[in-house]
């Protein structure tokens, strides 16, 4: 018997919905179906506003966008739905992660604060919704590790080989996963993933992404302004820690940018971008997984060529891959990571697998939205 979820995810990135249906029957999830749902441009302008900050009128907005944002989510399933040619009925439930507009990890007390209604996703679309899991993740003060323990799940094998999953997302994240299974799994944000390089193509390509790092490799990086942007603290600071773009954004590299005697050429910055992305994760990976032979990278950077290019030039002697290698579209791990955190969730079993992440306690996570039976 199939068992049939939804995972919905939406990343810093804002660059679109993407919503996967999975068969969860079995220790390995089967893909049925998976459906990118645009964002269309005047939200994510919105959205982009409210993450930023500075409005006076931010809950009027957020609460506003959080009903957009649920109708969206509730359209992203049903138009997955609709491609697998399932009926609603059959699908168990939906995991939503929903739309991060604040981050504040180091905050006191720590919070981090997702969007788009999970009362409306099932209302609309007549499915059970699982949401809401990242608040429970920040009391533990291991938000990373829910979503990781899919990936822990999935790719941490008994083989003498220890592995890195590596996620480059609008930020990167590392997981380390060590063969003894004995010794626990660690993880955190390395920096920015792609955002900063989105941010920077949006302003003089006026695209959406450098694609495949074209722009960047046309120049030669810019060795002060990477000196510059390396220097960063975040850096420097041990694990774990995580970040988003409330801090590495437009405003962090112009402030940067301001601090050299003369302003690169706008490709010797993306080219920086570029180095900087690769070399925060390769330094990440080189001190805490020195060990690790195999890194196995998802997210969208992983289509950006040159970046994977110059990340396995900064780590000799191990095999940087794409999770495809493995079997996992590396497009939708995130998204499957929801689905199956639903399944676990809708089951009461402990969405951050203390067993093999080395969390102290064993917690169910998020809020259980029922659909209506009509
Ligand atoms: N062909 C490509 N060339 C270059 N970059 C790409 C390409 N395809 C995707 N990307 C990058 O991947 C990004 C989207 O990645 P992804 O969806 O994993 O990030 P996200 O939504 O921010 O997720 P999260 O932050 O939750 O990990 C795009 O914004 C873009 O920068
Ligand atoms: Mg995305």
């Amino acid at each position: 018997m199939p068992e049939l979820f939804i995972g919905l995810m939406s990343g810093t990135s804002l660059d679109a919905i993407d919503a996967v249906l999975v068969d969860l029957s079995s220790q390995t999830p089967q893909q049925i179906a998976a459906h990118s749902h645009p964002l269309p441009a005047a939200l994510r302008a919105q959205l982009l506003t409210l993450c930023h900050g500075g409005r006076t009128d931010e809950l009027r907005q957020m609460a506003a966008l959080d009903v957009d944002l649920g109708r969206l989510f509730a359209e992203a399933a049903l138009a997955l739905i609709q491609r697998a040619a399932i009926p609603a009925a059959e699908v168990r439930a939906i995991g939503s992660h929903g739309q991060t507009v604040r981050h504040a990890p180091d905050h006191n007390p720590p919070f981090s604060v997702q969007i788009g209604d999970p009362n409306i996703i099932a209302q609309l679309a007549g499915i059970t919704t699982i949401a809401d899991f990242r608040r429970r993740y920040a009391i533990l003060r291991c938000e990373w590790l829910g979503q990781g323990a899919h990936l822990v799940r999935l790719l941490r094998c008994r083989a003498a080989e220890d592995r890195v999953a590596l996620n480059i997302g609008g930020m990167a994240n590392i997981t380390i996963l060590p063969s003894d299974l004995r010794q626990p799994v660690t993880g955190f944000d390395t920096g920015p993933g792609n955002v900063l390089m989105d941010a920077w193509a949006a302003r003089h390509l006026g695209t959406t992404q450098d694609d495949e790092g074209r722009w960047a490799e046309s120049a030669l990086y810019h060795e002060p302004l990477l000196a510059t942007l390396l220097s960063d603290t975040y850096f420097q600071r041990p694990p774990p820690k995580s970040t988003g773009r409330e801090y590495f954004n437009m405003a962090w590299l112009e402030a940067k940018l301001g601090q050299l005697d003369s302003v690169p050429e706008p490709a010797a910055v993306q080219a920086s971008l570029l180095i900087l992305t690769a070399q925060s994760i390769a330094a990440a990976i080189q001190r805490y997984a020195p060990h690790a032979q195999r890194v196995l990278a998802c997210g969208g950077g992983v289509h950006n060529v040159a970046l994977m290019r110059q990340l396995a030039d900064r780590l000799p002697g191990r095999h940087v891959a794409s999770t495809q290698t493995l079997g996992l579209d590396p497009d939708w791990v995130e998204a499957q990571a929801f689905a199956w955190l639903a399944k676990q969730t809708l089951e009461t079993r402990p969405g951050n697998l203390p067993s093999v992440t080395g969390a102290r306690s064993a917690v169910v996570l998020g809020g259980i939205y029922l659909a209506n039976s009509e």
